[in-house]
């Protein structure tokens, strides 16, 4: 039986009933792990081997260190401000070049899909990182539902555009809202490219992107959108923000890559956050250690050129 990884946040008495509860689901062949605070709702999901050997970054830093301008572009700013946003109820536009459009609710999106736990490597194109333990699903699921048409190529993805519930966007006007990301169609099939909900055994908190954001562990975290409202699978390379606003900077793959530096910093070594004071930079790996499972996609292409 897995282990409670969070336990040692978990009051005793929650504890002890979540161990009664998989006591009880264990006859049903089920393995799931039930986690998490008190405070915020915990999820029901399954281990996964995916996993990597580094430390996980505490709950507190990658829950208070965020980057989601739409509530501002302190790193402080999302957890302060992101509270107002109403993620119940929500839905997921899904359409272009699909035959099974629609506007789905995401609790019936979550019926279907496979809930796993899955502890991966992060790192912002700002030369921070985290590994989180995040709870998700296999995009490739929800996309092959969609049932792509023969010509679709990309995957577009928009979030929510509330301005009344997103201060940030006022503070912020002249910023192309709403946020929106791509991926190719392969790299939205990858197995590794996950669909979150939930963090550290719990819903995602509002900073975090609740209540779905996309998790591309390979490349730069911008890629990985939050607050998901719309996926539209089309013919052409969508759009994206950061490119958008700096081509220079910032390109549609966005790989990481520790040999091509930012114009205006190295991209060779990374400030884990919420290490502590004294812990030092680590090296950033190609494809951010995922070299071995992605590589393949890139086959050809010259990475310094699209980055
Ligand atoms: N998604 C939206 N909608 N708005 C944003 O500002 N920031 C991106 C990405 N997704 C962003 C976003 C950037 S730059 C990063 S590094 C990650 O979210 C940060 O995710 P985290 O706050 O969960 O660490």
């Amino acid at each position: 039986m897995h282990k409670l990884t969070y336990s040692q946040v978990t009051p005793k008495a929650d504890f002890l009933n979540r161990r009664q509860l998989m006591a009880g689901v264990a006859g049903l062949g089920l393995a799931p792990v039930f986690a998490g605070h008190a405070s915020a709702k915990t999820l029901e999901f399954t281990k996964s081997e995916y996993k990597v050997d580094a430390q996980t970054t505490p709950q507190e830093a990658a829950t208070t260190y965020n980057n989601y301008y739409e509530y501002g572009t302190g790193k402080g700013d999302p957890a302060k401000y992101a509270d107002v946003l109403t993620t119940d109820p929500w839905s997921v536009e899904i359409g272009g070049l699909v035959n099974n459009p629609g506007n789905f609710a995401l609790e019936d999106i979550l019926k279907d899909v496979t809930m796993e736990e899955r502890i991966y490597r992060f790192r912002c194109v700002e030369a921070w990182s985290m590994v989180v333990p995040w709870i998700g699903f296999q995009l490739s699921d929800l996309i092959a539902k969609a049932d792509p048409m023969g010509d679709a190529k990309f995957v577009a993805f928009e979030t929510l555009h509330r301005p009344d519930e997103m201060p940030g966007i006022g503070w912020n006007s002249r910023f192309p809202w709403p946020y929106v990301e791509g991926l190719r169609l392969d790299e939205a099939m990858h197995p590794l490219t996950l669909m979150a909900t939930g963090m550290y055994g719990e819903e995602l908190p509002n900073q975090n992107g609740a209540p779905l954001r996309l998790v591309v562990p390979w490349k730069y975290g911008f890629k990985s959108i939050k607050s998901i409202v719309k996926i539209t699978l089309t013919d052409k390379e969508p759009p994206t923000t950061w490119n958008r606003i700096a081509d220079r900077e910032y390109g549609f793959y966005s790989n990481v890559n520790p040999e091509v530096d930012h114009p205006r910093w190295s991209q060779a070594s990374e400030r884990p956050i919420g290490a502590g004071l004294f812990a030092g930079r680590i090296p950033t790996l190609k494809f951010n250690g995922y070299e071995e499972d992605v590589a393949g996609l890139y086959a050809g292409m010259d990475l310094r050129k699209n980055f």
